[in-house]
């Protein structure tokens, strides 16, 4: 494990173009499970790829929004673990390092902004809501709700107030303002993961199956393009293009690598 960590710190030391991609995985010690995690409680007889998705929506509106209110309680009152710290301390010295690290997530949650990462959102921010039919953002009348990226319990609480709620410019629904399955991805976002992908050197997946697309296929245009790939994640994924796979959590392994890479 340590002749791994000093092997990829020994790849990542000198590289002035890094590309993190985050998943699911990099928030599991935070408490929040994963997605392929089995729901519990009242959600236990639903599969998250049948609720995320607009057909469920359409389908159900009342049904699809107290699931994600349900997802915000989760999401609520987590706080950053050491996977997302360390990230944070490394994009923080990077610039005195003369390396530029571009942190990109799928993750719907705010540890990485609650850490002081600057982070893109493929798949969308859970603190967030938008008219489904308009797309109008959504800030609910409750005063207290925070418009901010992080979503504190209060703005829980007040959301949760308001059951299914319609939108105030045309007769749609508000929805959470992040991305469901068949869904296309935000436009800047996407373009801003693939520019960094195709730039880098050094391309590292921490915490993700790599089962979802297009944000699987970004560790591929990486090595296309003359990046090494480094996965962190305990369990096998099918990216099969890794030149170094630490097969340990996010909450040891990324204190260790940035200590190795920073010197402190
Ligand atoms: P998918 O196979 O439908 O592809 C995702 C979408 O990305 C496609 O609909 C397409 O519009 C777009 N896309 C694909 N390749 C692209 C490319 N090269 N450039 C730009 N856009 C491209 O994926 P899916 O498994 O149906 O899921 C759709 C998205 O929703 C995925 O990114 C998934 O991770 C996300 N999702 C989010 C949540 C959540 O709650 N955050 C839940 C489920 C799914
Ligand atoms: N450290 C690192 N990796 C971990 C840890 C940990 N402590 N705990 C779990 N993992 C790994 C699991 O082995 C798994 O491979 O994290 C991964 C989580 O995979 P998923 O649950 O599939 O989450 P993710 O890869 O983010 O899903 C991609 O698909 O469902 C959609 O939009 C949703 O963003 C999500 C996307």
């Amino acid at each position: 494990l340590i002749a791994e960590v000093q092997d990829a710190a020994k790849l990542l030391v000198s590289k002035q173009r890094i590309c993190i991609l985050t998943g699911a995985g990099i928030s599991a010690e935070s408490g929040i499970p994963t997605f392929r995690d089995k729901q519990t409680g009242l959600w236990e007889n639903y599969k998250a790829e049948d609720l995320a998705t607009p057909e469920a929506f359409s389908r159900d509106p009342a049904l699809v929004w107290s699931w994600y209110q349900w997802r915000r309680k989760l999401v609520a009152n987590k706080k950053p673990n050491p996977a997302h710290k360390a990230l944070a301390y490394w994009q923080r010295r990077a610039r005195a390092n003369h390396q530029q690290l571009t942190l990109i997530t799928q993750n719907v949650d705010d540890l990485h902004e609650q850490a002081g990462s600057i982070v893109t959102h493929l798949h969308g921010n859970l603190a967030l809501n938008r008219c489904n039919q308009c797309q109008t953002p959504y800030k609910s009348t409750s005063d207290n709700l925070h418009s901010s990226e992080v979503l504190h319990s209060s703005d829980v609480d007040a959301i949760d107030a308001e059951a299914l709620i319609t939108c105030s410019h045309c007769d749609g629904y508000i929805r959470p303002d992040i991305v469901w399955f068949g869904e296309s991805l935000p436009v800047q976002a996407w373009q801003t993961a693939e520019e960094a992908a195709a730039d880098c050197e050094m391309f590292i997946s921490i915490g993700t199956s790599s089962l979802v697309y297009p944000a699987a296929g970004l560790s591929q245009l990486a090595k296309q393009n003359g990046a090494k790939v480094i996965e962190i994640n305990p369990n096998p994924t099918p990216n099969t293009i890794v030149d170094i796979i630490i097969k340990e959590k996010a909450g040891l392994i990324m204190p260790l690598l940035v200590k190795q890479i920073t010197g402190s």
